[in-house]
């Protein structure tokens, strides 16, 4: 930890930072600057700061230099420091906007922006000065750093370190983002209480109105109090993305107004029941990702697929691959230095596992149009997290993390929702155990408990092949004393092996045939990853094309796999149309455009060797077979009952709904083809579920409702309207509250 940190500005923040650090670490030496004699004098003493004195001064020497003056004074001050702060120094400031700062730092020497870390705490109050100053303040909050694209990594390390130990959460985006975003989350609703408050005391000839404003007038305007020479400042400074932020919300007053002055009470109604949703979900994400993905509170999600939908002809490109979303995050994390990904998925799914990460101590900027950057920790660099974390519906996310987990020096926890804490975990945690793990699941299933600790290779026959379970194993032999070799019984996806390859990992898959084996203790060295669209999402479009009279449909540059592309092998057995054109490679991952041409189906029996290489496209599969002429029957697919639900049971439930004859076995189903009625079918929470039954309607008479769909944001955000707009009838619905 470094030792001689500068603040310059004593204020709300720079107050609150330098109490914060000095109940950090007593042995700090902490100085000040501030054109406030009397906060430094209070400062002093508090024995808050050792030292205070000019800029020039308290700034040669110190390790840390933190900027905490408005935005529009920051630009100066940075200039200034640069001119004394030594060839070492980091420097960090708190500004709420940060893009006013790039143009300020371009004519800067590049030394000097190689060791600046734009950063931003997003808490405060409406007091300010050094007497409003609390140590507490950041405990819990959010801190965004905004890094530029020169800014080094060990800076980055740095004041990310520093701020989690003083209790805050790490998060990072470009300055770009960071502003827009605060113009709608912050400074829009400064600009809208001052202005209110302004509105009172103008209006009703001022003088005594406010005896009628009770606590809505008051919540309403607290942000009015706020200290007008630094609102005025921050406004300034972040003119154009608040001008942005007001029109888009004076689009959305209009509306309000119009169904006033019109007297559409159904609109004012939707516009009201829209909003009272919106802070809903609002509320329960700042209760922590617990409180709403735990199922109850969380609004109901219905899809209303109606009859008469046709697929287009067109072309499409579906989210990003989910499996290697995750895998990058997470070997993007342990790798040494800078790793960036493009096409990353901004599903939930993988979503949890950036926020697992983030809180495992690692900056992650982004996501931003599928675009993350991952400042390596390297092998050692994870920090415990100070929380149990959180990972909502993703079985991926909890079995690979437990593994990288397992190695650790620090104990942990991991929970997800009700789907996910039902789920197998016995078969992660024997082998894990085997090699040495302190790890417990309850009667099998999540939460996971982990004390972490000293790990040796194994050699693993896995009894089912499961690409969780063989990257758990793989990712834990990183960690282990020796080799790591895990055996499947028949191939399954392979993306953790190609990836770690690629991140210069030695690993032998030559050697046995059906063994990937690793030695322990390898380095990880960042590495670019261009991520491509999901093979699991293209699956519902290509069954949509396939069963769609007429259709015709490209799928733009999905991941073929040979691991995953099961789906293109069964459908092309069923006698379906399709071609892949232009097969190229991306990032280590083969990739093409999918032609697909809707033809007669007919059934087909699937057996257990190509069960793994579709794994996740049963579902959709199934839509294909009740489509079918005669039967389809699928065997030695148990795995199938222990997914993000009991998907035969749940497809069997739905296919019934609908009309479809159908039996089930313990490891599979027979479906025969036929016509589909319509109805209220359940997906039991599972996404894969709710997509099937959305692409049935397709060949249904009469109109679908799926009910259960918010977890389609799980691995396919958008869903519903890109299904609209290749050709499906389908409308989305949060439950009215
Ligand atoms: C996955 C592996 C498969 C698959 C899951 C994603 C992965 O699970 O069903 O959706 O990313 O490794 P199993 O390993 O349990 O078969």
């Amino acid at each position: 930890m470094n030792k001689n940190i500068a603040i310059i500005g004593l204020g709300l923040i720079g107050g609150s930072l330098a109490k914060a650090l000095r109940k950090l670490d007593a042995s700090f030496s902490i100085a000040a600057a501030d054109s406030d004699d009397g906060a430094l004098e209070l400062a002093l003493a508090d024995g808050v700061i050792g030292r205070a004195g000019a800029l020039a001064e308290i700034c040669a020497g110190a390790n840390i230099v933190m900027v905490a003056v408005p935005p529009l004074a920051a630009p100066a001050v940075l200039s200034e420091i640069a001119r004394c702060a030594g060839p070492e120094t980091v420097i960090t400031d708190v500004a709420s906007v940060k893009s006013h700062l790039l143009a300020a730092l371009a004519p800067l020497p590049a030394g000097f922006r190689s060791r600046f870390v734009p950063g931003h705490p997003l808490a405060g109050s409406e007091q300010s000065g050094y007497g409003a100053a609390r140590a507490e303040l950041f405990q819990g909050r959010n801190v965004v750093l905004a890094p530029l694209e020169e800014t080094a990594p060990e800076a980055v390390a740095k004041i990310h370190a520093l701020w989690r130990g003083i209790g805050a959460n790490v998060l990072a985006m470009s300055p770009e983002r960071h502003d827009r975003i605060l113009a709608l989350t912050s400074h829009l609703p400064h600009v809208l209480a001052f202005a209110m408050a302004g509105l009172l005391s103008r209006r009703e000839n001022g003088a005594g109105v406010h005896h009628y404003a009770a606590s809505g007038f008051a919540d309403f305007t607290r942000l009015a109090a706020s200290d007008p020479a630094l609102w005025s400042d921050i406004l300034r400074a972040n003119a154009g993305a608040t001008v942005a932020a007001l029109d888009a919300f004076g689009e959305d007053l209009k509306q309000f107004r119009d169904a006033l002055a019109e007297g559409d009470w159904p609109a004012l109604g939707d516009s009201l029941r829209a909003a009272r949703r919106a802070r809903r979900a609002f509320d329960l994400a700042r209760g922590g990702p617990e409180t709403s993905d735990s199922g109850g509170a969380a609004p109901e999600r219905c899809f209303h697929v109606r009859p008469g939908g046709a697929i287009t002809s067109g072309r499409i490109r579906v989210p990003g691959d989910k499996s290697i979303s995750h895998r990058a995050i997470m070997l993007g994390a342990l790798a040494e230095g800078v790793s960036r990904v493009s096409g990353f998925l901004e599903g939930e799914d993988a979503l949890h596992t950036l926020a697992a990460f983030r809180e495992l101590g690692v900056t992650i900027v982004g996501p931003e149009n599928g675009r993350l950057t991952i400042y390596g920790a390297g092998a050692n660099g994870l920090r415990a997290p100070r929380r149990p974390l959180w990972l909502g519906n993703s079985g991926t996310a909890m079995r690979l993390l437990a593994g990288i987990l397992a190695g650790q020096g620090f104990a942990s926890e991991l929970r997800g929702d009700e789907s996910l804490s039902q789920r197998p975990m016995n078969r992660i945690v024997q082998p894990l155990a085997g090699m040495g793990a302190v790890i417990s699941a309850e009667d099998g299933r999540p939460p996971l408990r982990i004390s972490g600790g000293k790990l040796r290779g194994i050699d693993h026959a896995m009894p089912v092949a499961s690409a969780q379970v063989k990257s758990c194993l793989l990712l834990a032999g990183l960690f282990a004393e020796g080799h790591t070799t895990v055996r499947e019984p028949g191939p399954c996806r392979d993306h953790t092996e190609r990836m770690l390859r690629g991140f210069g990992v030695e690993l032998d898959t030559r050697s046995r045939p059906g063994a990937a084996s690793l030695a322990g203790g390898q380095t990880l060295s960042a590495c670019d990853i261009d991520i491509p669209g999901d093979i699991s999402s293209a699956a519902f479009l290509m069954v949509a094309a396939a069963i769609s009279p007429g259709a015709s449909l490209t799928l733009e540059h999905v991941g073929v796999n040979p691991t995953r592309t099961g789906v293109i092998d069964i459908l092309r057995q069923m006698g379906a149309d399709i071609r892949l054109h232009k097969p190229r490679e991306s990032g280590g991952e083969p990739v093409a455009d999918i032609e697909v041409r809707q033809r007669p189906l007919r059934g087909v029996d699937i057996g257990a060797e190509q069960v793994a290489l579709a794994i996740d496209e049963f579902p959709v599969l199934l839509v294909a077979a009740a489509c079918a002429e005669g039967e389809t029957r699928i065997r030695g697919a148990g795995e199938l009952r222990v997914k993000e639900s009991d998907r035969i049971e749940a497809m069997a439930e739905g296919l019934g709904i609908l009309g479809i004859e159908h039996e089930t076995f313990p490891d599979g189903i027979r479906v025969t083809g036929g016509e589909f009625g319509g109805g209220i079918i359940d997906s039991r929470g599972d996404h894969r579920i709710a997509m099937a039954f959305a692409i049935a309607a397709l060949r249904c008479r009469q109109a679908i409702t799926i009910r259960n769909c918010a977890n389609v944001a799980t691995s396919f955000p958008g869903f519903a309207a890109l299904a609209r707009q290749t050709g499906l009838d389908i409308s989305e619905e949060d439950a009215a509250t």
